[in-house]
């Protein structure tokens, strides 16, 4: 078994069917994954971070390799105080290259001893989004089959109370 622990960071708000897609994928290759959940959001998110940690802690408590945890700041900062070599990102589409190559090679300036990876989920998810799975479901669209059936619940909770 690898010995790399990975960092997956993200906003996750909500996680979907794709974040754990590649959360699985990860936990494969690496030793240990931590998925991490940025505190600082610049836009108004939907769930509180705790909200977010509760979801992704309960969909991934199978898996042995996997934890949850929330960080603030610089990512590759955060990488260094957990020891993590690798940072793991998802791209689905072309639309996402751009965006993941800038972060990439900005956070291998920052600290080039932390690597990127990035994995591509399963092609069924490579249309989703976080965004999308609200805007869906705040206007009344199905979600099922594209976040895990706790994200569902919460949703509905915190949409439509
Ligand atoms: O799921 P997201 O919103 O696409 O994740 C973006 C995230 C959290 C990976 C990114 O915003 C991030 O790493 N923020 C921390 C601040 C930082 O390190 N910025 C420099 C990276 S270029």
């Amino acid at each position: 078994m690898s010995e790399v622990v990975a960092i997956y960071p993200g906003s996750f708000d909500p996680m979907t069917n794709g974040h754990l897609d590649l959360i699985e994928r990860g936990s494969r290759l690496f030793g240990r994954l931590i998925v991490a959940v940025l505190t600082n959001l610049e836009k108004e998110p939907l769930f509180t971070v705790s909200e977010r940690v509760e979801m992704l802690t309960a969909v991934t408590e199978k898996m042995e390799n996997v934890s949850v945890d929330t960080f603030s700041g610089l990512l590759v900062d955060y990488a260094l105080r957990r020891q993590a070599e690798v940072i793991l990102r998802g791209v689905r589409a072309f639309s996402d290259y751009e965006y993941e190559l800038q972060m990439a090679l900005m956070n291998r300036k920052l600290e080039p001893r932390v690597e990127t990876v990035f994995l591509m989920p399963q092609e069924t998810y490579s249309y989703l989004s976080s965004r999308m799975v609200k805007e869906i479901f705040r206007l009344g669209g199905s979600v099922k089959g594209l976040v895990p059936p706790i994200v569902e619940e919460r949703l509905q909770q915190k949409v439509f109370p």
